[in-house]
C-alpha cells in the first residue's frame, strides 16, 4: 500500500486527476470505478476541466441509496451533476448498481482498471460497513446510525437518509486491478489511522485494502494527521 501525501485537498484533487487523466489517455477504453461524496467533488470539479476523451470509457460506480425520496438526492444524480452531464461520455457506459448481477456486468466489461474510493468516518468502502464479510459482493446493505448521521448533510433531514442501499462488496473492490482511495480532512483522520495501521480484519472495511496489490492512498495533510501517533 502506497501512501501519498499531499498539502492541500486541491492537491490532492488535481494529482488524482492528472494519474486518471494519463490512463485515459493509454488506454481509452478504461474502466473506471467511481465513487460519491464531498470527497469527490473537487476531484470531479478537476476532471471536468480537463481535455480527456471520455466517449469510450466505461464507468461503474461504488454505491446507490435504496429507497430514496427525491430524485436530486441519489448518487446518480449527483454523478450527472458534478461529471457525466459535464463530459462527452455515453450515458450507457455508466453503470450503477441495481442488483447482484452487477458482479457479473462488472466482469463483462472486462473488470474495473481503477476503482476510485472514499472512506466513511467509520472505515467503511462503498457501503460496506463495519463487520460487512471481506468476502462479500454486491448486495443491500442496513446502514449504520453512523453512516446515516454523517451523510445526512446531503439531505434536508436525518430522517430523509434512506436506510438501506446497494454496494459492491468488498471482494467486488478487491477486484480491481488499481485502487485509488482519497481522504481529506481532519474528520477521515482516525479512519485513515485505523486503515493503515491496523492489520486485516472485518471491523474495520477499509483494512481490506491490505490485501491488494496496488492500493494508492492520496491523503491531505489534515487526513493524515494521526499517522504514527
Ligand atoms: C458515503 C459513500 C462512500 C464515501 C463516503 C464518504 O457513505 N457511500 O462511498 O466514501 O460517503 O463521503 P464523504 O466524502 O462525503 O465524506
Amino acid at each position: 500500500m502506497k501512501t501519498i501525501i499531499l498539502p492541500s485537498k486541491k492537491k490532492v484533487a488535481e494529482t488524482v486527476a492528472d494519474l486518471i487523466q494519463e490512463k485515459i489517455k493509454k488506454k481509452p477504453n478504461l474502466v473506471l470505478g467511481l465513487a460519491t461524496g464531498g470527497t469527490m467533488m473537487p476531484l470531479y470539479k478537476e476532471l471536468r476541466k480537463r481535455k480527456i476523451d471520455w466517449s469510450k470509457v466505461k464507468t461503474f460506480n461504488l454505491d446507490e441509496y435504496v429507497g430514496i425520496k427525491k430524485k436530486k438526492d441519489s448518487y446518480h444524480y449527483f454523478m450527472d451533476k458534478y461529471l457525466f452531464s459535464k463530459i462527452n461520455i455515453k450515458r450507457k457506459n455508466t453503470h450503477f448498481p441495481k442488483n447482484k448481477d452487477y458482479d457479473s456486468e462488472i466482469r463483462k466489461a472486462g473488470g474495473i482498471d481503477l476503482q476510485i474510493l472514499g472512506i466513511g468516518v467509520n472505515d467503511h468502502i462503498g457501503f460496506n460497513e463495519p463487520r460487512s464479510s471481506f468476502t462479500s459482493k454486491t448486495r443491500v446493505v442496513n446502514l449504520s446510525d453512523e453512516t446515516r448521521r454523517s451523510n445526512s448533510r446531503f439531505f434536508q433531514s436525518l430522517n430523509s437518509v434512506p436506510k438501506k442501499a446497494i454496494t459492491m462488496g468488498i471482494s467486488t473492490i478487491l477486484k480491481a486491478k488499481e485502487i485509488y482511495l482519497i481522504a481529506t480532512g481532519r474528520k477521515k483522520a482516525l479512519a485513515i489511522q485505523k486503515a493503515v495501521e491496523c492489520k486485516p480484519n472485518e471491523k474495520i472495511p477499509a483494512t481490506a485494502l491490505k490485501k491488494h496489490k496496488r492500493v494508492s492512498f492520496f491523503l491531505d495533510k489534515k487526513a493524515s494527521g494521526k499517522l504514527g501517533d
